[in-house]
């Protein structure tokens, strides 16, 4: 089989808690510009198998490869980077700052630093350019452009949920991996996040030294 569009990719993985084996023997190909979805009853193991694909638990056994690079046993930070973005069950934001204090976090996580380059100063202008780019387009894809100056802490548990997404699409991941993203949603939010427009319309390009955005 062509597996040429296959960006990630899990073999034999398994996850035991003790006697209790969350995920075992999993298998699965991503596949670059398609949407696959999971589907189990509270308990299968559906976040269990998020969690070892982003790093955040390491497997008892199995492999995770990346873009045909094993990060089996990588830390979490070091898979974001190389291009998994993940949201979590449960929401994980910065309540005190903006909503667009917390996409601009996520996407400044996404500039190098090149202290050593005498002309650093340029860097800085077109890292800050590249970082609002970044912010302004994640907070549309989102629907929360309206919403940029609001304190996470006082939105409404959806509109949280979808905070937690334009964080995770201002690193401007290769794969999106979502765990029940529209949990807790009232119909309105669900729907304008579940538009498969919302999800094909960012592009990055490997190969290129920043992220690119298109429409
Ligand atoms: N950190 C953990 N320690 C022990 N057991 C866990 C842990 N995380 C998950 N489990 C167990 O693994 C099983 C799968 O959980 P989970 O992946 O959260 O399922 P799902 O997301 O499909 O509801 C459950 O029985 C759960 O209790
Ligand atoms: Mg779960």
């Amino acid at each position: 089989m062509n597996t040429e569009g296959v960006v990630l990719s899990a073999r034999s993985l398994t996850k035991r808690f003790g006697g209790l084996a969350a995920n075992q023997d999993v298998s699965l190909d991503l596949w670059r510009d398609r949407i696959h979805a999971v589907i189990g009853p509270n308990g299968a193991g559906k976040s269990t198998l998020t969690n070892l694909l982003s790093g955040d638990i390491v497997p008892t056994s199995g492999t995770v490869t990346l873009g045909g690079h094993d990060i089996t046993g990588y830390p979490p930070h070091e898979i974001s980077r190389r291009g998994l973005g993940r949201s979590y069950q449960k929401t994980n934001i910065f309540l005190p700052l903006t909503v667009e204090e917390n996409v601009r976090l996520a996407s400044q996580s996404r500039q190098r630093h090149r202290p050593w380059n005498p002309l650093h100063w340029v860097d800085t202008a077109t890292a800050h350019a590249a970082v609002a780019d970044r912010c302004d387009r994640a907070l549309e894809l989102a629907g929360l452009a309206a919403r940029r100056h609001t304190v996470a802490g006082t939105c409404s548990h959806g509109e949280q949920r979808q905070l937690e997404i334009a964080m995770t699409l201002a690193t401007q991941p290769q794969v999106l991996l979502l765990d029940e993203p529209l949990a807790g949603m009232g119909v309105c939010c669900g729907s304008r996040l579940s538009t498969r427009s919302c999800w094909s319309s960012m592009t990055w390009t490997p190969s290129s030294p920043w992220p690119t955005t298109s429409r």
